[in-house]
């Protein structure tokens, strides 16, 4: 059961994973596709593709914390599905705590009571494994405490909590997904950028790369288009109803290795790499326990593989010399 022939709407669909999982949706044939963004940090570029493969696709610019506004987006697009990835990030957190807690649980918020109502048939939450905090122990599975240290991890791990409830007390059908780091194009190089786009841009600009802490911080790195990938077949798999999945390889690498990694696929193996102090906040490992995604769709992510490293460091060399 894929999304052919349903009317969807992705939340978020101009950020980084939105767009990519408009294109992957598009692949299925819905009957209706609409994105809805504030382009707080998403860009329309991201959507070239998904345009040129529909060109009926609706972006719409709105809020998607406004309860009003999104109740006649899903009314009046008839929507079945809604996918949801609008989020305001992490680092936007440590400047704008108040603000970043409101929209994040606010947008959440807005589609457990559009489900309540009864207005859409299903509810797809895109969460974070931010929600956990630093491992108590590893590999950490779905039931792993929620330990969020920074304001944006709480506002996700809130999220999550305000969805089960509405699950418990009214019977929604919402489903949790806690992916954990993804990487690829589209991921924004602008000032909340990631430690991926920092490499590359710092190799243009011939500065040494600054680390934080020892470089033995763990991270589960999976690909933006396997996360994609497993979204829309979590979508597809009756069993994945009403579930929390983490969504990752199952495998952890350190900081060292993916910078190390990471300048061999940009050709400059000996960029010179310092260490500064430690971020606040910081976890210090994130290594996922996919057991319950694996067994319910039979596959796993794969581990962080050289040519995705390759193909995102060629896109984020290309915008950055733009
Ligand atoms: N990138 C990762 O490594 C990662 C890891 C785990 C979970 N996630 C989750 O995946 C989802 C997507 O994250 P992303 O990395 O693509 O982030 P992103 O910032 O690229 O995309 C988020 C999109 O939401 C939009 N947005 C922000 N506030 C909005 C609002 N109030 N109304 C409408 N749109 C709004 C932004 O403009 C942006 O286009 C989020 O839920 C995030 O918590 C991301």
């Amino acid at each position: 059961m894929s999304v052919k022939s349903k009317s969807v709407l992705v939340t978020g669909g101009a950020g980084f994973i939105g767009s990519h999982l408009v294109d992957r949706l598009i692949m299925d044939d819905p009957a209706k596709i609409v994105v809805v963004d504030n382009f707080f940090l998403g860009h329309m570029d991201n959507l070239d593709s998904a345009r040129a493969a529909r060109p009926d696709l609706e972006i719409i610019r709105l809020d998607a914390s406004d309860l009003a506004a999104m109740q006649d987006v899903v009314t009046s697009n008839g929507i079945d599905t809604v996918f949801d990835l609008a989020v305001v990030p992490l680092p936007t957190s440590l400047d704008y705590p108040d603000w970043t807690i409101k929209t994040n649980v606010g947008i959440v918020t807005t589609f457990c009571e559009i489900s309540r109502r009864g207005l859409v048939e299903r509810f797809i939450h895109i969460s974070s494994s931010e929600a956990y905090g630093s491992a108590r122990y590893v590999p950490m599975d779905e039931g792993h405490p929620h330990d969020a240290i920074t304001p944006y991890a709480a506002s996700k791990s809130a999220g999550d909590h305000i969805i089960s409830s509405y699950v418990q007390t009214f019977g929604i059908d919402a489903t949790v997904v806690r992916p954990f780091n993804n990487f690829g194009p589209r991921q924004n190089p602008g000032s909340y950028a990631g430690i991926i786009p920092i490499v590359v841009q710092k190799v243009l600009a011939g500065d040494p790369i600054e680390i934080h802490g020892d470089g033995e911080q763990t991270r589960d790195f999976v690909f933006v288009r396997d996360t994609s990938d497993f979204i829309a077949e979590i979508y597809a798999t009756p069993a994945c109803r009403g579930e929390v999945l983490n969504l990752a390889t199952g495998k952890e690498t350190s900081i060292n290795e993916l910078v190390t990694r990471l300048l061999a696929a940009l050709g400059v193996p000996d960029h010179p790499v310092i260490h500064g102090p430690e971020r606040p906040g910081d976890v210090r490992r994130h290594a996922a326990d996919v057991t319950k995604l694996t067994s319910l769709l039979g596959r796993q992510a794969g581990a962080l593989a050289d040519n995705a490293l390759a193909e995102t460091a060629d896109w984020y060399r290309s915008v950055l010399t733009k």
